[in-house]
């Protein structure tokens, strides 16, 4: 567009072309871009990007939801009614530019955890798109015998990307060699709207519910490591769940039982 052309793109970033933009909810889009060849990254990492329609672009962080090896990058992105981002970016379509901070950087990755056996990822909302990223990296099935991944979301409707996710990994040829011998279990909840409403993931480890559904055992800080994604809320009533079971957080520099990040939605 005639808006996206009328201002230089910065030195400090990389400009990426749109590829593929795809809308979930009146909430909820997706989209993909083309990768820079020097753009080295850690599945589960988040960078800044902003679009190219300002003297002074706004920046926001953006998990990236695709895995390392991709040759495209992917986002998961919320759309908020005049939020200075996401008012402009949920327009994008394939061709349009769009700007990205050259370094990646998050908590979200297996160096800041310690080895285990299986690997528990908890989201709410858009906080699925760093593990859409981890559970497409082969390295999490050589690290993990198991990978569980939840998604608490207000509407089933919402829920749809990720069920699209795991549905590939389960028929597609390429993601059945990723996972291998290994076990990925998605276990999605809509707690407001939808045929089939549910609790939260957090109500649902309290009570034991999950492993009961799942049909596995219940969190062991022994063998079991997490990662957390999603709002403010989320992670402390998520993170209290899991120190009380003994588990410990950890960092890149000091790896541990559990990681968190927010999910950034404004
Ligand atoms: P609920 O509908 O019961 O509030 P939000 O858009 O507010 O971030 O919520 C996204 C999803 O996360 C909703 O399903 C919401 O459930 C759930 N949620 C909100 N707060 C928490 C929390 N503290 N722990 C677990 N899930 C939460």
């Amino acid at each position: 567009t005639a808006e996206t052309e009328s201002f230089p793109i910065p030195a400090n970033v990389f400009a990426e072309t749109v590829t593929s933009v795809t809308h979930y909810t009146d909430r909820l889009f997706a989209f993909r871009m083309t990768r820079p060849q020097s753009f080295r990254f850690r599945s589960g990492e988040f960078v800044m990007i902003g679009l190219p329609n300002a003297e002074k672009p706004v920046y926001r962080a953006y998990s990236i939801a695709s895995p390392a090896w991709d040759e495209e990058i992917e986002f998961f992105s919320i759309k908020v009614p005049g939020g200075p981002l996401t008012e402009h970016l949920q327009k994008i379509q394939e061709g349009d530019t769009v700007l990205m901070r050259k370094k990646p950087t998050g908590t979200l990755v297996h160096d800041a955890l310690i080895p285990g056996k299986r690997l528990f990822l908890f989201s709410t909302g858009t906080g699925i798109a760093p593990f859409a990223s981890v559970i497409r990296d082969p390295e999490t099935y050589e690290k993990f015998d198991q990978v569980i991944l939840t998604q608490t979301c207000r509407e089933d409707s919402e829920l749809e990307y990720g069920r699209q996710l795991v549905d590939h990994m389960k028929t597609d040829e390429l993601m059945q060699e990723v996972v291998g011998e290994k076990e990925l279990l998605f276990h999605a909840t809509a707690t407001q709207k939808g045929e089939v409403t549910g609790d939260r993931v957090t109500k649902l480890i309290e009570n034991g519910k999950l492993f009961i559904d799942l049909a596995i055992a219940p969190l062991d800080p022994a063998n079991d490591r997490a990662m957390i994604c999603g709002s403010m809320a989320m992670l402390k009533d998520t993170e209290k769940l899991l120190q009380e079971r003994g588990f410990e957080e950890g960092a890149n520099n000091a790896p541990g039982t559990y990681v968190v990040e927010r999910a950034f939605v404004d």
